[in-house]
Parts: structure tokens; C-alpha cells; sequence
């Protein structure tokens, strides 16, 4: 990296980008919360009105250079090479600039937009309308892209002198306890990893979900309420409620994963709302929740709902979807325990609770699809197939593979 970029030179390297002008000069800059440990995050106001962040990926001694924006370029490029997509870059926040070399990526600042995660947060209030602009907007992202041979083609250029042998599979568990992890993490920690050891059956349903992991289509991989924006006047609109950001770690991939991981957001929500108190069992932990899950459930259902209204066909294609689409919320609570233990060197009796509901959705996932979403699988596919026609599938036929024998045994 040549160059590391901060409030006092950001003006010289846009002006050497060709973004601004010495007469359309900038009036202000200030730096942005970090969502994530990466990143620096410069939000630059230009004399025209234009906002832009400049974002620059922090980099440490002898580490190469890490590409993580590269794909978020790529992304953009395809839109450019495709304008039949034009409807997807509506979703999303242009990139104007990207620089590999100093991995510094300039795109337009939204200012009527506010960040998902911190409306929830802020009003505790959960309209349906939201969920279901979001719904749509996944669908037609996934829909657009399914099964098109040169889209998945163009997302497999790799950055210059790197190789892609093959996309990602996000299906990860986590490290097994070593020595290491035992002198990382605090004491209490340790029980989420003994406990993930303990349970063969949660091991195996993620190798299974590894298995099954069909990509198809161009997924975001990120999309948590931190990486949706939400227009300031989203009750007064009709479309362009939502946009997508964050668009690093998109690429070809399985349309249960993005759903997935956007559930475990909004579950995310529920379960840091729990009453950590030892003398309650989870049963009781769960009903106590500052924000009960019976709130959220509304949403859950209407961004289900939205999707598979505007994306039908997935249900010929994958007849496990709701089941693996749980699945894949199962691990994103993993994933974020996992976090939080890694950043915030914290496990308590509430993360617990959550480990407990993130081994029953990825090992029980039909009879999690009524947890979740407050209704059955028959109840949300049933109106939908009525209405596109749709072949319903057989009760039999829904039934998939869990777990292998072995640990079906050991009665998990
Ligand atoms: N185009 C944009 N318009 C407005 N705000 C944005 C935009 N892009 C990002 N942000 C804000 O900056 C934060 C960090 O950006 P993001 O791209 O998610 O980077 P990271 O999470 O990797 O730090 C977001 O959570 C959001 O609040
Ligand atoms: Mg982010």
C-alpha cells in the first residue's frame, strides 16, 4: 500500500482521482462509525451537494494486499457490462472509484438513506412494509442472475495475479478448541466450544448444509441490518424503500445463504433482548425478551413471503429451501457468537440461549420453519402455489436428509 488515506489528504486524492475539482472543492468530511474492524470510513462533502465515502481497508505489516473491494468492483462492472440489470443497480450504492493498489474504493454517499440496524434499534418497531421491500429486493437480485451462465462467469475473474478456483461455500463450522483458542478467549467462552463439541449432530448438520450448498445465482453474502439502508421517508414511498451496501463479499452463491443470514440479523435482535438470569431455564429466558419475538415474527413472515412471491420458481428448483434457509440461520447465530466472543471477549447465560436455538434450527429445520416464522411451511407455500401455480410438494418429499446416521445414534 503507497498511500494511507485520512482526513488531511483525502482532498489531494480525490482531486487526483478526478472526483473533485479545485472550484467544486470540498465543504466538509468526517469520519464514520466502523460497523467493522477493517475499514476506514470517510463520508466527503462536495460543493455540488454530492456526498461520497471514501473507504480504505486497513492493511497490516507483511500482509499482501487484502482485495476485499475488488469484488464489490467486480459487481459493478457486471451491471456496466449488462444493463439488462439495470433494475439491480437501483438496489445498490454506485461505486465511483476503485483503486486496487492503495485498496481504496470512493462510492456515492446515500444521505436520505439511514442504516436498518440502527432504525430497529432506535424505535423498536417492526412495519411489515419494510421486511417486504426487502424480500422483493433479494428475490430480484437472486432472480435476475439464477442460473445465467456468463454472469457466473464474469464473477469468477479473480484481482490480477490471484486465482478462483471455485466460489466460496459459507457452510463453515467453527475451530475446534485448541490450546489457542483456550489462551484467546474468555473463561466462560469455553462452554460455547465445549458444547460445539459435544454435539456431533450440530458438526454434521453444517457438513451437510456444506453439501448441499448450491450456488446459483449472485448472492451478497453479507446482508445483516448493518449492510441494508433504509430511505428516511420509507412510509411516504412505494419502491426504492431499501438499498443494499456492503457488496464485498458478493459473489456466486446459494440464495438460502443471504436469506439465512438476514434472519439470524433480525433473530439477533430478539436474542440480545433476553433477561440473563441463571435461574431461568430457556423456555423462560425466551418469553422474557425486551423485544419478544412474537414481535419480529410479522416481518420474518413478510420477508418470506415478499421473496417467494417475486422469486416462485425457486420452489421447483430447490425443494428444501425454507428447510435450508433455516439451516443457514442456525449457523449465522453460530457466526455471530463467534464474533462477539473474537471482538468482544464476551459469552454470557443469554448467548447460551441463542447457541441452544441455533442447534435446533440447523438440526430440526422443518420444525423450526413454525419457530421462526410463527407459521408451518404448508402455510406459507400452500396460498403461494394456489397463486403461481405451483406444484405442492408431497409431505413426504420435503423430508431431507438432517444428520448422518452416526449422530442420529447418539440421540441429539
Ligand atoms: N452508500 C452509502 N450511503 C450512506 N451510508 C453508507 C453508504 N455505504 C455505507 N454507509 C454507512 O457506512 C457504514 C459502513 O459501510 P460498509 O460498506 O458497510 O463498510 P464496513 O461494514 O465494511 O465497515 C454502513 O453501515 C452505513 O452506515
Ligand atoms: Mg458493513
Amino acid at each position: 500500500m503507497l498511500l494511507s488515506l485520512s482526513s488531511q489528504n483525502v482532498i489531494q486524492y480525490l482531486q487526483a482521482a478526478g472526483l473533485c475539482s479545485l472550484e467544486n472543492g470540498i465543504t466538509d468530511k468526517s469520519e464514520l462509525p466502523r460497523s467493522s474492524k477493517k475499514n476506514f470510513n470517510l463520508r466527503v462533502k462536495l460543493g455540488n451537494n454530492q456526498q461520497l465515502l471514501v473507504q480504505q481497508e486497513h492493511r497490516f505489516e507483511d500482509e499482501g494486499n487484502p482485495h476485499e473491494f475488488f469484488n464489490e468492483w467486480l459487481f459493478q462492472q457486471l451491471l456496466r457490462q449488462f444493463p439488462v440489470l439495470g433494475n439491480i443497480a437501483a438496489i445498490a450504492s454506485l461505486v465511483v472509484h476503485y483503486d486496487a493498489e492503495n485498496s481504496i474504493l470512493v462510492r456515492n454517499y446515500l444521505s436520505d438513506y439511514l442504516e436498518l440496524q440502527s432504525f430497529y434499534q432506535k424505535n423498536d418497531i417492526f412495519p411489515t412494509e419494510i421486511a417486504t421491500a426487502i424480500g422483493k429486493t433479494i428475490a430480484s437480485l437472486h432472480r435476475a442472475t439464477f442460473q445465467r451462465r456468463e454472469y457466473r462467469d464474469f464473477m469468477s475473474t479473480a484481482p490480477e495475479g490471484q486465482f478462483r478456483y471455485s466460489f466460496y461455500n459459507p457452510a463453515q463450522g467453527i475451530d475446534t478448541l485448541t490450546p489457542e483458542i483456550f489462551g484467546a478467549v474468555p473463561k466462560e467462552a469455553l462452554q460455547f466450544y465445549t458444547y460445539y463439541q459435544r454435539y456431533e449432530c450440530l458438526e454434521s448438520a453444517i457438513a451437510d448444509l456444506a453439501y448441499e450448498w448450491k450456488p446459483c445465482c449472485l448472492t451478497h453474502n453479507d446482508l445483516t441490518l448493518s449492510n441494508i439502508l433504509l430511505h428516511s421517508r420509507w412510509d411516504k414511498l412505494d419502491n426504492c424503500l431499501v438499498k443494499l451496501i456492503d457488496w464485498e463479499a458478493c459473489a456466486w452463491g446459494d440464495p438460502t445463504f443471504d436469506l439465512g443470514t438476514l434472519i439470524a440479523s433480525y433473530l439477533k435482535i430478539w436474542l440480545s433482548s433476553l433477561v440473563v438470569d441463571p435461574m431461568l431455564d430457556l423456555e423462560e429466558s425466551l418469553q422474557l425478551a425486551v423485544t419478544p419475538l412474537e414481535v419480529i415474527q410479522p416481518s420474518l413472515l413478510a420477508l418470506i413471503r415478499a421473496y417467494l412471491n417475486e422469486f416462485p420458481a425457486i420452489l421447483e428448483h430447490r425443494q428444501d429451501f425454507l428447510a435450508r434457509v433455516i439451516q443457514f440461520a442456525g449457523l449465522g447465530l453460530i457466526h455471530q457468537l463467534q464474533a462477539k466472543i473474537k471482538f468482544q471477549q464476551h459469552f454470557d447465560n443469554a448467548d447460551m440461549s441463542a447457541l441452544h436455538l441455533a442447534q435446533n434450527l440447523l438440526t430440526m429445520p422443518e420444525k423450526s420453519i413454525h419457530t421462526v416464522f410463527g407459521v408451518s411451511q404448508l402455510e406459507i407455500v400452500a396460498l403461494l402455489a394456489e397463486k403461481h401455480q405451483l406444484a405442492q410438494p408431497q409431505k413426504e418429499q420435503k423430508l431431507v436428509r438432517l444428520y448422518y446416521e452416526k449422530t442420529r445414534l447418539r440421540g441429539c
